[in-house]
């Protein structure tokens, strides 16, 4: 997750300790747990990534063998980081087709939410969706976009607040009714039922309106937006563009 600007650059050195049987657990509760509640929850993009990586099961996959499906599909590639990190380093990993991935698991009891971006958030949240060809390569443009403004932080934090209501935090109207665009939602078995209860504030995709609406990392969103499709995201790069250059 980009974490209001934190993800990590530091690739961990080779041969990362393996998880543990606990680690593995807490995965599972997760995939068990959503895996009947999907289709109902998640944009179906989700799930047809989820088979396309082969990363349906109820262990942590291994990243060699999901980057080994992910690569021939759209040449992303997850690679794993030490903690969290800034704007630049996210942006620069994704402009170079690159998923940072946190080395950890979240805690059992924090199946329903957790602030920190671990395995379950980057690797079973967000990595599916890079098996799209359109979403990955709307990602790597994103990038890109992101790295003209480094040096710039009120343009940069426009981008970051449309990430964070797009990608990680986004819902979408679909054929079959309102599903779960975000990652940060996906990868939250409270969250996806909470995104989607009625509960929260949900307001209408408004680019402009995203691009200037602060946001907390620390609890459930209260405030979402919806996409009328998944196309819609992508058809509103240009203006995108045009809002944060202002
Ligand atoms: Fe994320």
């Amino acid at each position: 997750m980009l974490q209001s600007v934190a993800v990590t650059t530091s690739s961990l050195p080779p041969g990362p300790r393996p998880f543990s049987a606990e680690e593995h657990a807490t995965w599972g509760d997760v995939v068990r747990t959503q895996r009947p509640r999907r289709s109902q929850q998640l944009v179906p993009m989700f799930e047809a990534g989820l088979r396309a990586l082969d990363m349906d099961h109820e262990t942590i996959p291994s990243l060699a063998a999901v980057n080994a499906r992910l690569a021939p599909l759209t040449g992303w590639q997850g690679v794993f980081v030490k903690g969290l990190e800034d704007a630049r380093g996210f942006y620069t990993l994704l402009a170079e087709k690159t998923f940072p991935i946190g080395h950890f698991v979240r805690d059992r009891e924090d199946l329903d939410y957790t602030p920190e971006p671990d395995i379950v958030h980057d690797l079973y949240g967000h990595v599916p969706f890079y098996a799209d060809r359109t979403y990955a390569e709307y990602c790597e443009a994103y990038g890109r976009l992101a790295r003209r403004y480094f040096t710039e932080p009120e343009r940069l934090r426009r981008l970051e607040r449309y990430f964070w209501f797009t990608l990680e935090f986004g819902l979408v109207e679909t054929p079959v009714g309102r599903r779960v665009f975000g990652a940060g939602i996906a990868s939250s078995v409270g969250e996806c039922v909470y995104a989607l209860s009625g509960e929260p504030e949900v307001l209408p995709f408004d680019v402009e309106r995203i691009c200037a609406q602060e946001f907390r990392i620390d609890q459930m969103q209260k405030r979402l937006f919806v996409l009328p499709s998944v196309e819609a995201l992508y058809a509103s790069f240009d203006e995108l563009k045009r809002v944060v250059a202002r």
